[in-house]
């Protein structure tokens, strides 16, 4: 099994970060000097894959345009002799080959998913959440990829998570594959948890490898929470006609979509800076001095 295409959902409305978001998508908020969505789109490339569809809304468009040339910006930088901000600059638009597509209604992660299928066709590819930043190494894309390569079958991401988030996210039901640690068959998934509805605290979290077999299931996916249609119940509905495994993933997880997410990343992200890490670490030093 050889992954090369990767889709990115990045058509949710952002309600968690009003009034920013009402215009900006939040996939485009910055992480010191780039978007989010650039983080994931770079996880992708450096997970082997080369072709990335974006799935965006009327309201996005602004994310086209940052994976595109930017000939009069280039020039104007070339002219001023900072080549190496115009070649910068075109590198974005390299780094992989760039589908978009509207999801023309917002009816739910797994509908997203299932806006895709042309552009998949019959192979496995990745799904990488446009709002979830993996920091590791190797990338958890990777990881998921190796896995599903290892097992010839879909492979999700996870991460055991407190009991008391778990509704936040989704709860799973897996079985241990002997002489595996990290890698485990999975059996349920149940996304949004009641309390009553926990099975474990291992929920799946932004990162898949599916088989295109997931579309035969989206197809037939009725709505669940919250009136969508659900990638999670999709997820369940595979596991339970075919193999799949779990991965939990090596390294950190930053939710960029709420706002204390953000700002955790963005602080994060600014102290490892060449550019801005020794300012930062002395500026909160200075203001927990004050703080005292
Ligand atoms: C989505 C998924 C959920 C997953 C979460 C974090 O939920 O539906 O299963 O655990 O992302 O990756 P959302 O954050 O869109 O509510």
């Amino acid at each position: 099994m050889k992954v090369k295409k990767a889709v990115i959902p990045a058509a949710g409305l952002g309600t968690r970060m009003l009034p920013e978001t009402k215009t900006l998508p939040k996939e485009m908020l910055p992480i010191v000097d780039k978007p989010a969505i650039q983080y994931v789109v770079e996880e992708a490339v450096n997970s082997g894959i080369e072709e990335i569809l974006i799935l965006t809304n009327r309201s996005k468009t602004v994310m086209d345009d940052y994976f595109d040339y930017h000939p009069e910006l280039e020039a104007k930088l070339r002219a001023a002799g900072r080549e190496d901000d115009a070649n910068m600059i075109r590198k974005v638009a390299d780094m992989a080959h760039f589908t978009f597509i509207r999801q023309k209604e917002t009816l739910g992660l797994g509908h997203a998913v299932l806006c895709a299928k042309r552009f998949v066709g019959n192979e496995p590819f990745a799904v990488l959440l446009g709002d979830d930043i993996m920091k590791s190494d190797p990338p958890v894309t990777r990881q998921l990829i190796d896995a599903a390569e290892k097992y010839n079958c879909s492979a999700m991401g996870g991460r055991h998570v407190p009991l008391k988030e778990i509704g936040k996210y989704c709860t799973t039901r897996y079985e241990s594959i002997p002489g595996e640690e990290k890698i485990f068959h999975l059996l349920e998934a149940i996304e949004k948890p009641r309390p009553e509805q926990v099975i474990t605290d291992f929920a799946i979290l932004g990162r898949y490898v599916f088989t295109p077999e997931i579309f035969e299931v989206l197809e037939h996916q009725t709505t669940g929470f919250n009136g969508e249609i659900q990638l999670t119940d999709a997820i369940d509905g595979l596991a339970k006609r075919s193999k799949v495994v779990a991965v939990d993933f090596e390294g950190r997880r930053f939710d960029t979509g709420s706002m204390t997410g953000y700002l955790e990343t963005v602080l994060e992200y600014a102290l490892e800076s060449e550019k801005t890490g020794a300012w930062l670490k002395e500026y909160i030093l200075k203001k927990a001095e004050e703080w005292k």
